[in-house]
């Protein structure tokens, strides 16, 4: 069967001829795979600066983001049928028996770093045509969603975040955070802005991108509030989106980042997702930001993966964002190309907001 594989010692990418997997446990079932969004962390595997091919092979099949088809199931998968819709998990667990994390199936919070991830570390992704799995990495999307279940993964960024910050915010007895500002106009900030509306907060986004105008459409689609950096300042924002109780970073830049911590609430949480590529040392006010954390009981936090029940509240989240602003969900898909051609939204240059590889259409 097709695969797009990066092979990372040759430095070269390439649709190759991939053997198609079997069922092997009674637990797993075998899917079709119908879309692959392509993201960030891709095109860094593409490029050769992340990404590990699993033990034995020159080659990972690359593809973390997915919506597939399931086509045959073991004797004692009980969760799915044939026909069904399903969303796949990205992390596997590390193997290690002091690994409470992964010993609990929170391997999103593994503790020895030896996780596996379907992909992206060790583990062949999705960009191919059937993939074999265990059921308890599935999540089931209901048939309505087809056309949009790809954003799911992108989306479980934000219901994870958005579940730690509750956590973190039963610290507040009076339990109410409402103002958000969302860092970047890409697939990862327009999701975790629709999710953060659903939960009922106001958001601003803040970003530096060049297609504003359609970003600024989905964004007032949702009920938010698009601000763009080349006209407003750190401080201009803050001043009219805040007080600030979350931002939820999706840039993956720190300058930026570093430039709104400054300007979080009191008693506010500062969301990182991004993962910045290394650009050098900058220049930032530490004492200034150190002593401003403390007088207002502030939280950073990071947050990376997503665990199963996260993927159940993105495709919940997915469908009230469907019945809301279905318009602005389908914008967010860019294009679609077939697998032949998965190489074009692999590249640097491919522009957009998500771009997805349809493997069956
Ligand atoms: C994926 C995560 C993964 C992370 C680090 C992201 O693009 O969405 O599931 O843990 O990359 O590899
Ligand atoms: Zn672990």
């Amino acid at each position: 069967m097709l695969a797009v594989a990066v092979f990372p010692a040759k430095r070269e990418v390439r649709i190759i001829d991939h053997p198609e997997p079997v069922i092997v446990s009674p637990t797993q079932a075998k899917m079709r795979v119908l879309d692959v969004g392509v993201c960030g962390t891709d095109r860094e595997i593409v490029s050769f600066q992340y990404g590990t091919p699993p033990d034995g092979f020159e080659y990972l099949v690359i593809g973390h983001e997915s919506l597939s088809e399931v086509v045959e199931i073991g004797p004692q998968v009980s969760k799915v049928k044939p026909g069904d819709l399903v969303v796949m998990t990205v992390r596997r667990p590390c193997p290690h028996a002091s690994c409470v994390a992964c010993r609990k199936g929170r391997q999103d919070y593994c503790f020895t770093g030896d996780y596996t991830e379907r992909g992206i570390k060790q583990q062949h992704g999705y960009m191919t045509e059937f993939v074999v799995e265990e059921e308890c990495y599935l999540s089931v999307v209901p048939p309505g969603l087809r056309d949009v279940a790809v954003l799911v993964e992108p989306l479980t960024i934000a219901e994870k975040s958005l579940e730690q910050l509750s956590f973190v915010q039963q610290r507040l007895p009076w339990g109410d955070t409402h103002r958000a500002v969302v860092l970047g106009a890409g697939p990862v900030g327009l999701l975790g802005a629709m999710a953060l509306r659903i939960a009922g907060f106001e958001v601003t986004v803040y970003s530096r991108s060049h297609s504003q105008s359609e970003k600024n459409e989905i964004v007032s689609a949702i009920g938010a509030h698009y601000m763009a950096a080349e006209t407003n300042s750190v401080e201009q924002m803050a001043k009219i989106a805040g007080p600030i109780d979350v931002v939820y970073e999706a840039v993956g830049a720190s300058s930026v980042a570093f430039d709104v911590i400054e300007h979080l609430g009191p008693n506010g949480v500062f969301i990182f997702t991004g993962v910045p590529g290394r650009k050098g040392p900058i220049e930032v006010d530490t004492d200034y930001i150190m002593k401003d954390v403390v007088l207002n009981n502030q939280v950073i936090l990071g947050s990376v993966n997503a665990p199963l029940h996260c993927f159940e509240y993105a495709v919940r989240d997915l469908g009230v964002a469907m019945e809301r602003w279905p318009a602005a969900v389908r914008a967010l898909i860019t294009a679609r190309y077939p697998i032949g051609q998965a190489l074009q939204p692999l590249s640097s240059d491919a522009g957009g907001i998500k771009n997805v590889v349809a493997v069956a259409s």
